[in-house]
This record gives C-alpha cells, structure tokens and sequence, in this order.
C-alpha cells in the first residue's frame, strides 16, 4: 500500500523535501493509536491535528457517516435545508454559553474566522454603524490560513510572503513571558495588564472605527499561550466599554480540550461569537461553525422575508456526512462524558508534565486542561532544529507530538488513560535526553 511516487502532492505546512526524502505514511487509526506503515503502533500524542478527542475509529461515528452516505450524499444549503443540519446546529448551541443561539457552517476552522470576521463588520453595518470596520487580533495570533485570517493573524512566516493583507487591522501584544511566567502550573499569573493594550488602539484608531477583537482563548498553535489570570476578563470589559464585538476562536479549544466544552465555559469569559472545527466531527469529516449570540443574529433577521439576509456561504455548509458525523460525535462526548474528562486528568497531566523539568534544553514547561507544552532553548543560530529532531526521534520511538518553533505541544485525545499518560512522557523524556 506504500504508493512509490510521493512527487505530486504538495504537503501543507511540510517540509516536502525532507519528507520526501524519509517519509512518515499513517495508515490506520484505532483507540489512542496510529498505526505506520512499516507496522509500527504510534502513540497519538496530539489528537491528530488537535481533532480526534474521543480517539480513532469510533464505531459510532463510522457508522453514522456510511449511513448517511446510502441514504443521501449531498443536499444544496442554499435556499434548501434537510433535517441534521438544524439537528446539530441545535446541539451546538445547547453546548455554547448561554445567550449563543445560533450556529453558521463551515468546512475548516479558517473559514469559520472568515466567516466571523464578515459577520462582525455586516453586524455593526446592519445596526447603522458601517463605520465599524478594524479587526483587531493578536501578535502569535493563528487564525487559519486565508487572508482574513492571516491579517489578524499573529505569525510572521505565515503572512509575509502574501502581499499587503486586508487593511484596517490592528495586534495587540502577544501575552508570552518566560521572565516572569517560566514553569507555571495552570495560568499564569503574570500579563493581565497587557489587555490594556486594547484601550491603547481603541484610542489610536477611534473606537467608532473598531468592529471586533479576535483572539484564541489559549493560543495553541504558536505553542499553546495560555491567557494570563484576569486577562481576558479584561478584554472582555474593554470591549464591552466601547462596544466591541469579541471573537474566541476556540477551533482548537472547543469540544473539552480544556475540561468544560468550549474555553468560555471553563475560564469564565463569555464571548459574543465562536469559531469552532476540528473536534466538531472527531476529525471524521472536515466541518467548522460559527456560534453567535441571538442579538447578533437577530439583527440580520430583518427586510422583506424573501430577501437572503447574509450574502455568505459554502456549497458544502452542513454537509449531510459532516452532520451524520457531528451528531454522533456528540453523542459520544456526551455518553462518555469527555467534555470535561480533561478537568478529571489535569493534575495527573500536570504533575506527569512538569516532572521533564531539569531535562536537557527544556526552558518551559506549561498546561492547562488535557493541553502541555514543553518549550526548548533553540539550538544556536538554527532555531527549530531541536524541537524538529525531538519530533523524529519520538516518531520512531512510537510517539506522535506536534512542534511549533522551538516548543513541543501536547493534546493527546481525551480518552487518555492514566498509565498512557505515564508512557508518553517516558517516551518523550528518553527523547529529550537524546537531544543534541
Ligand atoms: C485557533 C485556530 N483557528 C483556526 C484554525 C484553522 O483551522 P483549519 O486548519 O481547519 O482551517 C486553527 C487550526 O489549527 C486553529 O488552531
């Protein structure tokens, strides 16, 4: 089954020539493991890409979606519906803080922060304040790869090959300090103050100009940046005083990575709209959404009732195999109560994390929820280098971690039992002791 030209597809976010040249071919998937094609069991360290939280081949899931393929393939979203659509929008936003009564469909988490970005301006529009119109996101922000998204994205690499981006956007300050935070257990205590950084731009750019501040609650991909305490409580407060819309875009943290089913819930800030993906489905099929609050929805639910309300939309929102697959992860998560299984394992998590403290090269260690990162000196003058070789040589130890820079990230499934939990920091110890 090892296809013998790997030349036409061009890999994302890869480094195609070095996998080319020693490629990693997954090819099955069960429980807590992959499985490789020289036949080796991999350890799933990262939920795949931060999806799969009930874990692999979930039967249920499966089976849903091959039902769902006989029965109807596909159905047009545009000016006709069928019936799972409405289904698993209605579960979705019984999971959402209260007040969020309404769910649009994507098929990634970049489209879904397109598509919040476009609801905030056309929602001040649609009030009468058209004059609304910046974006504000965050330095390490990620917020998928299409250009609304890497406009109030905070990754350089990621924006500086692609021209001048959308325009009326301002960053705030990202919020990592090793200095003061290093080696924090949970949130860190340091950095609330840096959400005044808001108040800052509000009055540089005028706030009658500012439409919506964006940002992930824990910013995963930049090397999971947890928000420090009071932060976005703060955030939240600016935004209120000056009537701004405040986007979470919870792709990574929605589903229970963080031990409650979205970031909101378990930090106690409650947003005005939502982007979600990834764990929506289990990974099974790629499906996003956008959650927002009835005001919000309700604003566009005006003019003449044959009139389209929001010009925006995919041909493949609420796919019916995406539906079949969202509602019976749902069920899953909820029967097995893996929405808040992480709250359960976070000190074993903990404790298991920061005991690789005092291995070779590790500079921080950070967690929160069923989420860690190991942050490591980079090598001098190659930065990533290490943190790449960590990720070879815990691939042929039979462990799968994701790394970003110089930092190890962790998200294994939310079905981790406690003596996997033992083995993959085993694992990853004998790797970080190997380190050059
Ligand atoms: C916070 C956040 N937003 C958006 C995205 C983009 O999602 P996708 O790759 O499904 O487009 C990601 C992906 O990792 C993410 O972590």
């Amino acid at each position: 089954m090892i296809p013998n030209d790997l030349r036409a597809f061009w890999m994302p976010f890869t480094a195609n020539r070095q996998f080319k040249s020693a490629p990693r071919l997954l090819t099955g998937a069960k429980g807590m493991h992959y499985r490789s094609a020289d036949g080796r069991n991999i350890l799933d360290g990262t939920s795949g890409l931060w999806c799969v939280n009930a874990g692999h081949g979930r039967e249920r899931i499966t089976e849903a979606i091959r039902q769902q393929a006989g029965e109807m393939d596909y159905a047009p979203p545009f000016q006709m519906g069928h019936p799972k659509a409405f289904e698993l929008a209605t579960r979705v936003a019984g999971l959402l803080p209260e007040g969020f009564s309404n769910v649009f469909f994507t098929n990634s988490g970049s489209e879904a922060v397109e598509t919040a970005l476009k609801i905030a301006v056309a929602w001040h529009r649609a009030r009468g304040e058209a004059g609304r119109y910046r974006l504000i996101g965050r330095e390490k922000g990620y917020h998928g790869v299409n250009y609304g998204g890497i406009s109030v994205g905070g990754i350089g690499p990621n924006r500086k090959s692609f021209g001048p981006l959308l325009t009326g956007v301002d960053h705030l300050r990202h919020t990592h300090d090793l200095d003061r935070n290093a080696f924090s257990r949970g949130l860190p205590e340091h950095g609330a103050e840096l959400a005044d950084d808001l108040e800052r731009i509000v009055m540089l750019h005028d706030p009658s100009t500012i439409a919506a501040v964006i940002v992930e609650p824990m910013a995963g991909s930049a090397g999971v940046l947890l928000p420090p305490k009071g932060y976005l409580q703060r955030l939240r407060e600016i935004c209120d005083r000056y009537g701004i819309l405040l986007i979470f875009d919870e792709v990574i943290t929605g589903f229970g990575r963080l031990g409650a089913p979205f970031a909101a819930q378990r930090l106690g800030v409650i947003p005005d709209m939502v982007t979600m993906a990834k764990g929506l489905t289990n990974g099974a099929v790629p499906m996003g959404a956008v959650g927002v609050k009835a005001e919000i929805h309700d604003a566009f639910m005006t003019g003449p009732e044959h009139m389209i309300e929001l010009f925006h939309g995919y041909t493949y929102s609420g796919h019916p195999l995406a539906c079949a697959a969202g509602l019976a992860t749902l069920d899953v998560y909820e029967e097995e109560g893996l929405l808040t299984r992480a709250r359960e394992l976070e000190e074993v998590w903990e404790d298991a994390i920061h005991a690789l403290k005092g291995l070779p090269h590790v500079i921080d260690i950070r967690n929160f929820g069923l989420v860690g990162a190991i942050e490591l000196e980079p090598m001098e003058g190659q930065p990533t280098k290490r943190a790449f070789s960590a990720f070879l040589k815990a691939w042929e130890k039979g462990l799968l971690i994701r790394t970003t820079g110089d930092i190890i990230a962790l998200s294994p499934p939310l079905i981790i039992s406690e003596a996997e939990i033992a083995h993959l920091f085993d694992m990853l110890a004998g790797v970080l002791r190997e380190l050059d």
